[in-house]
């Protein structure tokens, strides 16, 4: 029998008295003038247990020979503790047990870190990756998966109240235009072949609608191969949603419901419903970004007005030619941004963004301006500059002038690292917000069309007369929904006209054999009665990921990846034997690095 009465975060000064048997790890052993106390560890809490030599030396000299991280079963009495011994920082600070009994289940090594929380964040990451195991028994990783656990369970019920069913596509599918290259798989039976790992379960999800499901959702794994962030895994998690007859509103309606019930669930602050919303340009317009922090004002202000006739050249030339004229004034920000950061680190950024450079204004304590261009500025343009940016003593301001598509991004990244350096970002603050009418199109790196969303997207259908002739101006019915800064999931209305389908494959420039090769079932499907429909996907590791008010998605996911792709626990990827590459139809090629190569042997 190896069974336990309570678990070590239950005990509380009511259980004055009762047996019990406990079972956890050693957290930590102390000799306190012939006491051993023994503070044992569960994922339920801590309870201290007291050896007393008068009450059992067996007992006593076994607990003596305890070392953290030992696995033992302890049997005694609970005792409530005098009012001066509580300790409040437990929640079974009010009692000890006085052991009469202590088997040990199984001896540790002396782990390879210290298991502490503070101290366990100090090594590195690889190490705690390595040791995953260890590393989950800390306490806070243990708060973020239970986090995580609840947020999907109350996913699941929410969705599952409102009539969705919950339906498992395959893993190993064809190739879904995500944005990122695909793991593959290649198949034994037909050789030369590949499976791909999905992106995203979009064409499923969409079929599933063409099959009358009419509300789908799933837990869906996602694979995909591309460069990692704090916030990107190459496997992670959608809350994954569609459904039929719909249009936007209905399901950021449904969305806004499913935030309301997630914070909740996990007592966090539940936000005014319907959630805020924006246009993309709006976003752009005002942050400098399609993922807007709005924790924080510091907003991008419009100069254009106030400098129309300057005498400034640098500001005049850009107006002259289509351009823009921006400014964020950073609150305070003078005394906490260094003539480095701004003359150099962020002038820097405007320069790699194709900006001549990054005009800026430090005001004084004392109300004067310090700044190599107010020269330049007339009476006039100084006080309306003043009253529009709202400027006060110890301001910083920053300029950007070119066009739109260069400045507002760049203002946008200072804005954030003139907020981190000036404090302005305040904490356990959760600020959600909608960001609509996305681009439908965008030009890649080679100059090519591309769908910013994905191409099954609908464009608004007010901008359909412009797809052959300005498509860079159709916007999408597509929305994303931000938290924090973060796209926390984004999704579109989908086109069911399967000849607008074919058409849209045809704008992005897809040949016909290519569109027949990878999109042809889906284009039949949609011959065959496909209804109305759209959906979202909200990802879920990132969800978890600032609910928690973790810097990283790897701390709130079981057994992740390092930022270059691997396991360290598993060790994987890893070699293969020659036989396993022969049935799979794979030689390695001349040029693979010798360690990677497969071992001879069979
Ligand atoms: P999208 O590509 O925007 O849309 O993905 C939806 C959400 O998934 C999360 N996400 C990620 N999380 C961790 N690591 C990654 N590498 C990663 N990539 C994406 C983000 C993102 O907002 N099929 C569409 C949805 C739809 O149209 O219904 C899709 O996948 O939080
Ligand atoms: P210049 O005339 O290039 O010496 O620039 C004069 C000032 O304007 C310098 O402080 C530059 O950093 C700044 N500046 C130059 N080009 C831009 C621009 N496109 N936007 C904002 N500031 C600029």
């Amino acid at each position: 029998m190896q069974s336990r009465t309570h678990t070590c975060g239950q005990l509380r000064a009511g259980d004055d008295g009762a047996s019990v048997f406990l079972c956890g790890w050693v957290d930590s052993v102390r000799d306190h003038g012939g006491l051993i106390f023994l503070d044992l560890r569960d994922r339920y809490g801590i309870t201290q247990c007291v050896f007393d030599p008068q009450d059992s030396q067996v007992a006593w000299s076994r607990a003596e020979s305890c070392r953290p991280e030992y696995v033992v079963r302890v049997h005694g009495t609970v005792r409530a503790r005098p009012a001066d011994m509580v300790n409040d920082k437990i929640a079974t600070g009010a009692i000890e047990v006085r052991c009469s009994g202590i088997e040990v289940l199984n001896r540790a090594k002396t782990p390879p870190f210290p298991l502490e929380d503070r101290e366990a964040m100090a090594v590195s990451e690889d190490l705690r990756l390595e040791y995953r195991y260890l590393d989950l028994r800390r306490p806070s990783m243990q708060r973020n998966l239970l986090l995580r656990h609840k947020l999907i369970q109350t996913a699941r019920n929410y969705f599952d109240a409102n009539g969705f069913m919950e339906i498992e596509t395959p893993i190993l599918t064809k190739s879904t235009p995500e944005g990122a290259r695909d793991y593959l798989v290649p198949s034994r039976v037909c050789p030369g072949t590949f499976f791909a790992l999905p992106q995203a379960p979009q064409q499923y999800k969409q079929l599933l609608m063409m099959s009358g499901m009419d509300r789908y959702f799933q837990v869906a794994r996602c694979f995909r191969d591309e460069d990692l962030r704090a916030d990107r895994q190459p496997e992670f998690t959608q809350l994954d949603v569609e459904m039929s007859f719909v249009g936007q509103e209905d399901i950021i309606t449904l969305i806004d419901g499913l935030i309301a019930k997630l914070m909740e669930a996990t007592g966090k602050p539940v936000p005014a419903l319907p959630l805020p919303r924006m246009t993309w340009r709006e976003a752009m317009d005002r942050f400098g970004s399609d993922k807007p922090d709005l924790r924080f004002g510091m907003e991008i202000t419009d100069l254009a007005d106030v400098f129309a006739g300057t005498s400034f050249k640098v500001f005049a030339r850009a107006l002259e030619s289509g351009g823009v004229l921006k400014a964020i004034n950073v609150k305070g920000g003078s005394p906490h941004c260094s003539i480095k950061m701004v003359e150099q680190d962020w002038t820097g950024m405007a320069k790699e963004a194709g900006l001549g450079g990054l005009a800026y204004i430090r005001v004084q304590e004392d109300g004067t301006w310090k700044s190599p261009i107010v020269k330049f500025f007339s009476d006039a343009e100084k006080a309306a500059m003043t009253a529009k940016l709202g400027i006060a003593p110890g301001d910083l301001v920053l300029f950007g002038a070119d066009k739109a598509e260069k400045v507002l991004p760049l203002l946008g990244r200072i804005r954030l690292l003139a907020a981190a350096q000036t404090g302005a970002i305040p904490e356990d603050v959760f600020k959600f917000t909608w960001v609509t009418d996305f681009p439908l199109f965008e030009r890649n790196d080679e100059g090519r069309l591309v769908s910013v969303h994905h191409p099954f997207t609908s464009p608004n259908p007010d901008d359909i007369p412009l797809l052959d002739s300005d498509p860079e101006k159709v916007r999408a019915v597509a929305y994303d929904i931000v938290l924090n800064g973060t796209e926390l999931g984004g999704g579109s209305i989908r086109i069911h006209d399967p000849e607008f389908q074919a058409r849209m494959f045809k704008v992005l420039g897809l040949p016909e054999a290519e569109i027949k090769d990878r999109f042809q079932h889906l284009i039949r499907a949609l011959e065959y009665g496909a209804p109305p429909h759209g959906g979202l996907a909200i990802g879920a590791d990132r969800l978890v990921m600032l609910l928690a008010g973790c810097k990283s998605i790897r701390d709130v996911i079981a057994f992740p990846k390092t930022q270059k792709a691997m396991d360290l626990l598993m060790s994987a990827p890893a070699t293969v034997d020659a036989k396993q590459l022969r049935d799979i139809h794979i030689r390695l090629a001349a040029e693979t690095p010798p360690a990677a190569q497969a071992p001879a042997a069979e």
